[in-house]
């Protein structure tokens, strides 16, 4: 293995003899709240590594191009190198989560077109809300980047939100990466996952996601492989 590049929350990334391919290793640590919340939940890595890879590759079928190159083993991926733009791209379609409390809402009500909210990524900060004009003002990007990624967040939840729908489960909100290659193109990135999606069974309504973590709702890791289980895994 190469060198320890970076060590994220949930994500080891190293360098590997490819200068323009990096290695992910997922772990098993589930945090919440900025890290305030934190624990080991054995077997979390290699679902997500599963899960995000199943997606990436639906994506790619669906002309959605990302870092994604391939899965090398239970825990990790090859990806391409980018450059990511901080910030987290987040797209709506029930209200639940951060939107639901901030704007005195009930969760679970179906919003009359997806929305799209971009996060500053600052740990520091914890990754507040961020409006379009903030974006330019600080020049974080540029507005032909945030509209590539606008545009990319709602196709990526157009396909994803029918293949979950197929599956028996709503895609109630998830958040997406991006990042630039050296050509500048913008390519999604990180992961999708029961860690960044909110997934809800379409029949019971129960959780399938990291709410069961966040809100000590317990089960899971059994959430987890549901998800899996939807997606034809074993
Ligand atoms: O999850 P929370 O209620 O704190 O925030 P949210 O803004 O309602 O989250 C919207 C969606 O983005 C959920 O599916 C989260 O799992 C996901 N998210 C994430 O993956 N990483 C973050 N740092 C924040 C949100």
């Amino acid at each position: 293995m190469g060198e320890l590049l970076y060590e994220g929350k949930a994500k080891k990334l190293f360098s590997t003899k490819d200068p323009n391919v990096l290695l992910v290793q997922y772990k098993d640590t589930a945090t919440a709240f900025n890290g305030e919340k934190k624990e080991v939940l054995e077997g979390k890595g290699a679902l997500n590594n599963k899960i995000t890879s199943y997606f990436f590759d639906l994506l790619a079928e669906n002309q959605i191009p990302s870092h994604f190159l391939e899965r090398l083993s239970t825990l990790e991926q090859l990806v391409k190198r980018v450059t990511i733009v901080p910030l987290e791209v987040v797209v709506r379609n029930i209200t639940a989560g951060s939107f639901a409390k901030r704007l005195g809402l009930e969760e679970g009500k179906p919003l009359p077109f997806p929305i799209v909210e971009f996060y500053y990524k600052d740990d520091n900060l914890g990754d507040p809300l961020i409006l379009e004009d903030h974006i330019y003002a600080l020049e974080i990007t540029s507005e032909d980047i945030v509209s590539q990624m606008k545009k990319q967040a709602l196709q990526i939840n157009k396909i994803l939100y029918e293949h979950m729908e197929q599956r028996g489960i709503r895609l109630v909100d998830f958040k997406l990466e991006f990042g630039l290659d050296q050509n500048e193109e913008v390519l999604l990135a990180d992961e999708i996952s029961p860690d960044t999606c909110r997934f809800w069974d379409l029949k019971s309504g129960d959780k399938l996601d990291k709410d069961r973590f966040r809100r000590n709702l317990g089960n899971v890791i059994e959430a987890y492989q549901e998800i899996d289980k939807r997606l034809g895994g074993q």
